[in-house]
Formats: structure tokens, C-alpha cells, sequence
């Protein structure tokens, strides 16, 4: 059972190489310009492909400005390299953490004056509003600007999921309720780890979730 779900996962999740721009928003690109995200682009010696910026067929950086966003739905592996994001000029009321789950690299978030930093600021480093947005600067880790517990160290871990997302997951050889149950634990999903981190992480999480994690959004 485990491995078949490994492999789908690795199927469906490791195709990270990448050189279209897959922004299935529709944007006004004729009222663009003085892109964020374009000068960091060519300061890192990247491409821009459409509203993306590629590095080596990874996407570093994505312009959603004038895209006509009211509900965001970015969450995606394909986007999780993601270095640098603007999501100015949209129509959306509120950024919740929970739609930035997997942008573990994001260090640059751009929003319209009037959203907050998601997580607020032990998520980020740097928050401020001035010249008409908000900037959401050098992610913190919530695990480590918290200070959170998940009880005994050789029990439980916490793990980083995202801006202002962070997970207890259990170690192996323990699970159920705060990870105080000893027993077997699937190893090949921390061992596969080296390989493809970020399926794992779904994995190990869908997999620890039947089994009482407990999860902190701030
Ligand atoms: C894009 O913006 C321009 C300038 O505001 C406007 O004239 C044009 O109609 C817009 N195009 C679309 C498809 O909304
Ligand atoms: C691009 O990525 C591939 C695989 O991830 C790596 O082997 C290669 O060295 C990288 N090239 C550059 C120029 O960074
Ligand atoms: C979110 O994006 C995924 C992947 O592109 C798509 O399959 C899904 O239908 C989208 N969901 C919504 C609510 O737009
Ligand atoms: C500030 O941002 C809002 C929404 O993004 C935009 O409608 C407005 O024109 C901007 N104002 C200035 C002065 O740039
Ligand atoms: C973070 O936010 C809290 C509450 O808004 C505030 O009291 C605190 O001073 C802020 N800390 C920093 C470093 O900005
Ligand atoms: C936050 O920024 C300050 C000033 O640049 C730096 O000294 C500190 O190490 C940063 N903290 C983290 C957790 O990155
Ligand atoms: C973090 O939490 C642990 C256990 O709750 C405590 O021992 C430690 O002193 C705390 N560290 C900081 C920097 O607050």
C-alpha cells in the first residue's frame, strides 16, 4: 500500500523541471510594469517566461499583479521553489497561511496595503506598508520564532510547512496522540526522503494525520 502510494506520489509530484509558466490566471499584461519580481530575476541570471521567472527550469519567481485574483489557488509543487511572489493589484480580501503551504523558500511577498503578512510577524523578518503595499520579507521559521513544543523531543518534531504553517509530526517508531505511542512506523517514507522532500512531506503528513498530528496556523 505504502509503496504505491509513493510511487503514484513520485509520478504525479516530481516533475519539477519545468520551462512553461503554468499561471492559469487571466492577466492584464498591457498595464505592467516595473515588475519586483523581473529585476530579481535578472539579479539571480534568470528567465523571465510570462508572469515566471525560471532558473534552471525551476520557478524562482511569479508576478500575479493585474491577474484578477479573488480566490487564490497557488498552492501548487510545481510553484513550492518559489523564491519571490507579487500579488498586488488583485481583488482578494485575505491571505490565510494555509495558502501558502509548500512556499518553504519565499522570501519576498508582495500585497496589496490593506492584507497583512500571513502569519504576521513571527513569520517574517521584515513586515512593512508603505509605498501603496505590504511586504512580507525573509521567512521565518514558526517552529524556531515560536519557540513551539510538540512534547518530547524523541518523540515528535516540528516541521516548517509554510509561511505562518508549521506541523508536529511524530518520529519514527511513535505515533498517536502527541507521538506517545511506541510501535512501527513505515520507515521507507523517511528513507525516500533524500530523493523527493517534498512528496514525502505530503505524504508523511496525510500518513501522521490519521494519526492526531496537531497543526498550528498563526
Ligand atoms: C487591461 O488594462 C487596460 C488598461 O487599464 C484596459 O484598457 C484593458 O481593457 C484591460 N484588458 C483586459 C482584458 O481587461
Ligand atoms: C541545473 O539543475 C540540474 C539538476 O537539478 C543540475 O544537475 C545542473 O547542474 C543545474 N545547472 C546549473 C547551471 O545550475
Ligand atoms: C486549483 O488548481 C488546481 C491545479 O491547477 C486545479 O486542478 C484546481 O481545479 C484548482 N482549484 C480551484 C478551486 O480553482
Ligand atoms: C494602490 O493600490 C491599489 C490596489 O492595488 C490601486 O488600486 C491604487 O491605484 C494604488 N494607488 C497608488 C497611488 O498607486
Ligand atoms: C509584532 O506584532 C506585535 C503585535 O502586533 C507587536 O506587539 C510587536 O511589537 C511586533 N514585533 C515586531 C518585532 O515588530
Ligand atoms: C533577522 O534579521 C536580523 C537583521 O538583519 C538578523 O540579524 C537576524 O539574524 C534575522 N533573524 C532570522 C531568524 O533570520
Ligand atoms: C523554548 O522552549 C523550551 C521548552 O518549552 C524552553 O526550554 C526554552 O528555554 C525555550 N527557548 C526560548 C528561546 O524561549
Amino acid at each position: 500500500m505504502i509503496p504505491l502510494i509513493l510511487f503514484l506520489s513520485l509520478s504525479v509530484f516530481c516533475v519539477s523541471a519545468q520551462n512553461d509558466c503554468p499561471v492559469q490566471y487571466t492577466c492584464n499584461n498591457t498595464i505592467l510594469h516595473e515588475s519586483e519580481v523581473e529585476n530579481y530575476c535578472k539579479e539571480h541570471d534568470s528567465q523571465m517566461n510570462g508572469r515566471c521567472c525560471i532558473n534552471n527550469q525551476t520557478i524562482i519567481g511569479i508576478d500575479l499583479r493585474f491577474c484578477e485574483i479573488t480566490q487564490l489557488n497557488i498552492s501548487q509543487p510545481v510553484f513550492s521553489e518559489v523564491e519571490i511572489l507579487d500579488l498586488r493589484d488583485n481583488e482578494y480580501e485575505k491571505l490565510t497561511p494555509e495558502e501558502l503551504v509548500n512556499f518553504l523558500k519565499l522570501n519576498y511577498l508582495y500585497l496589496p496595503q490593506h492584507i497583512p503578512c500571513p502569519g504576521g510577524n513571527s513569520s517574517w523578518n521584515f513586515t512593512s506598508k508603505d509605498n501603496n503595499m505590504t511586504s512580507c520579507l525573509d521567512q521565518l521559521n514558526p517552529c524556531e520564532s515560536l519557540n513551539i513544543s510538540c512534547g518530547e523531543p524523541d518523540n515528535a518534531k516540528c516541521q516548517h510547512l509554510g509561511p505562518g504553517t508549521a506541523k508536529c509530526i511524530c518520529c519514527p517508531g511513535h505515533f498517536g496522540y502527541k507521538c506517545l505511542n511506541d510501535g512501527e512506523f513505515p520507515t521507507t517514507i523517511f528513507t525516500s526522503s533524500v530523493i523527493c522532500p517534498t512528496i514525502v512531506l505530503s505524504i508523511a503528513l496525510w500518513f501522521i494525520q490519521g494519526r492526531d498530528v496537531y497543526k498550528f496556523n498563526i
